[in-house]
């Protein structure tokens, strides 16, 4: 049975990021990661990154190295790292809330995003994206 690897981590956005940043990301990623047969899923909650990496586990790590150098982000942490029998993501994805910048963002929209981007997560996984996504950008100056 094909064992996939999967990376989780977190990490702090540089200040200023913008929605065009994010859309760049995500562009980028979703093509490069398809073609690398990579799945997960990346929220942005206007203040922090937490992502999935599912695949192969050279092409996760060498991905995450990659990554880990963009100066888009700081503070990158490797919250698990574990093998599993079958993906839990059916694609790569990214979820955040467009407009986080003006006042009419507010990431209420995050939640509903996220869950439906979960596909068979386990439930650490589920929490933990989920719980991120509730954590807007008002409360998130506040820690
Ligand atoms: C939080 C975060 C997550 C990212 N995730 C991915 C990803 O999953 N796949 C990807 O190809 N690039 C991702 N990127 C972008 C890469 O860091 C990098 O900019 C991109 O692969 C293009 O590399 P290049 O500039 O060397 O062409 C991410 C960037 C950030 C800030």
């Amino acid at each position: 049975m094909p064992s996939f690897f999967q990376l989780t981590s977190i990490s702090t956005a540089r200040d200023g990021i913008s929605d065009a940043d994010c859309l760049a990301i995500q562009r980028k990623s979703s093509i490069y990661n398809s073609l690398i047969d990579i799945t997960g899923l990346l929220l942005f909650n206007s203040r922090r990154f937490v992502q999935v990496l599912e695949g192969r586990e050279d092409v996760v790590r060498d991905l995450y190295a990659r990554i880990s150098s963009d100066p888009r982000h700081h503070g990158i942490v490797i919250l698990g790292e574990e093998h599993v029998a079958e993906r839990q993501f059916g694609q790569w994805a990214m979820a955040f809330d467009e407009g986080n910048g003006d006042s009419n963002g507010d990431g209420r929209n995050l939640p509903k995003k996220v869950d439906a981007l979960l596909d068979k997560a386990g439930p650490s996984t589920r929490a933990l994206f989920q719980t991120s996504a509730r954590l807007y950008r008002r409360q998130l100056f506040l820690d």
